[in-house]
């Protein structure tokens, strides 16, 4: 018998990072020692705290069950909780709140929930694929990608998006560009969304992880029409947890409460308890605990080595204040020969091109790796690239 993926499945586009790991597992079997900036997966254990809670936790009997595709109750408290202390914000955790397995999932079914066939999705482009991939494609919609751009840093500019389409994703502190935006920007995007009857999609994965005294405004200090998602996976190296949560519009979350509904039934609960340890780890006033700020600190203090020694080298790169992403023009012809250049020295990156074609010639490298690393990859570069 043979089996044909169904037409939606075959026009999507091959997975960037799935050929960036064939090309490198290739360079491994020919036994070459990689440093790997690729994908954005921290390397930094999850918080001792949260650990041992998860433990704890999964011994119950009661969080072995089947919990809801809402979420439990209680996260979603600390969550609505956390929402008041860390933006000064009161939603409520029943209609506002939803536990997400990830924020991946919900970024999909957001758009599964409310776009029909046909309608158009605003993507960023460069940007993360689920937005002009799954999100588009599995829903037969239209994707318009909106190019970033370096002159106006890396922000999407409303200006140049189409009116009358469905919804419109948006994510700052940015994958892959770096870039982060305050609070007259977000306002700019919401007072167009409402005048255009956009629904307006914040993906918000990287609001924790900010440097030099920056902080990521939400969507939500703006106004509550909105839905905003957000992750553990960053914040607190949880990504293999898959654990997030949206928070907005009662009608946004009711929608996504009712799609997920069919697909799963939620995260696991002990899963989802140790997420409110995590929660409940900051300060009154909003501040990130010890086990955050260290982390960021560590991850700051590799940005700072990774960009000072590529300008060293003569790349024109910018200090980003947000995500643990590097990102910058290679003055290669294409993303993909440079990534190719790189990987003959042992060195993984991702090329930009494969967020979007408007950012050719770019390439991402994430802070996954310690100092002495990438003081080694430096090394090799400044031996290595003419
Ligand atoms: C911009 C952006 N959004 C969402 C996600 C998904 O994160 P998760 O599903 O782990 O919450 C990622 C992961 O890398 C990301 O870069």
């Amino acid at each position: 018998m043979r089996y044909e993926f169904a037409d939606r499945l075959q026009r999507l586009p091959p997975y960037l990072f799935v050929r960036l790991e064939e090309m490198t597992a290739k360079k491994r079997a020919e036994g070459i020692d990689i440093i790997d900036f690729g994908i954005g997966d921290p390397d930094l254990p999850t918080p001792d705290e949260i650990i041992e809670e998860m433990c704890i936790q999964s011994r119950i009997n009661a969080n072995q069950k089947y919990s809801s595709s809402a979420g439990e109750r209680d996260l979603r408290v600390a969550v609505a909780r956390w929402y008041k202390k860390r933006y000064g914000v009161d939603v409520d955790p029943d209609t506002q709140v939803c536990v997400t397995i990830g924020s991946k999932e919900a970024i999909f079914n957001i758009a599964q929930a409310f776009v029909n066939p046909g309608e158009t999705i605003i993507a960023p482009s460069p940007g993360y694929p689920v937005y002009s991939g799954a999100s588009t494609i599995f829903n037969e919609a239209e994707c318009v990608k909106v190019p970033l751009r370096a002159e106006k840093d890396w922000l999407l500019d409303v200006d140049e998006c189409p009116k009358g389409a469905k919804m419109l994703y948006i994510n700052y502190p940015n994958n892959p560009t770096g870039a982060t935006c305050d609070k007259d920007y977000l306002k700019k995007v919401y007072d167009w969304c409402q005048e255009n009857d956009t629904i307006l999609c914040v993906d918000d994965a990287y609001c924790e992880m900010t440097y030099d005294g920056y902080q990521a405004p939400s969507i939500l200090e703006i106004g509550e029409d909105a839905i905003e998602f957000g992750s553990f996976s960053k914040t607190f190296n949880m990504t293999g947890f898959r654990l997030g949560y949206a928070v907005g519009h009662p009608d946004l979350i009711a929608g996504l409460k009712k799609c997920k509904g069919q697909v799963d039934s939620g995260a696991p609960i002990f899963i989802q308890k140790a997420a409110i340890k995590a929660l409940e780890m900051y300060g009154e006033n909003g501040e990130a605990p010890e086990a955050v700020r260290k982390n960021m600190k560590e991850y700051s203090d590799r940005r700072e080595v990774l960009v000072n020694g590529l300008r060293e080298l003569g790349f024109d790169v910018k200090m980003p204040k947000g995500t643990f992403y590097i990102w910058f023009d290679s003055k290669c012809k294409t993303s993909l020969e440079f990534t190719e250049r790189m990987l003959d020295l042992g060195i993984v990156v991702t090329p930009g091109s494969g967020f979007g074609e408007s950012a050719e010639g770019y390439v991402r490298m994430t802070v996954t790796q310690p100092i002495p690393r990438i003081k080694e990859a430096l090394q090799r570069m400044k031996e290595g690239l003419n």
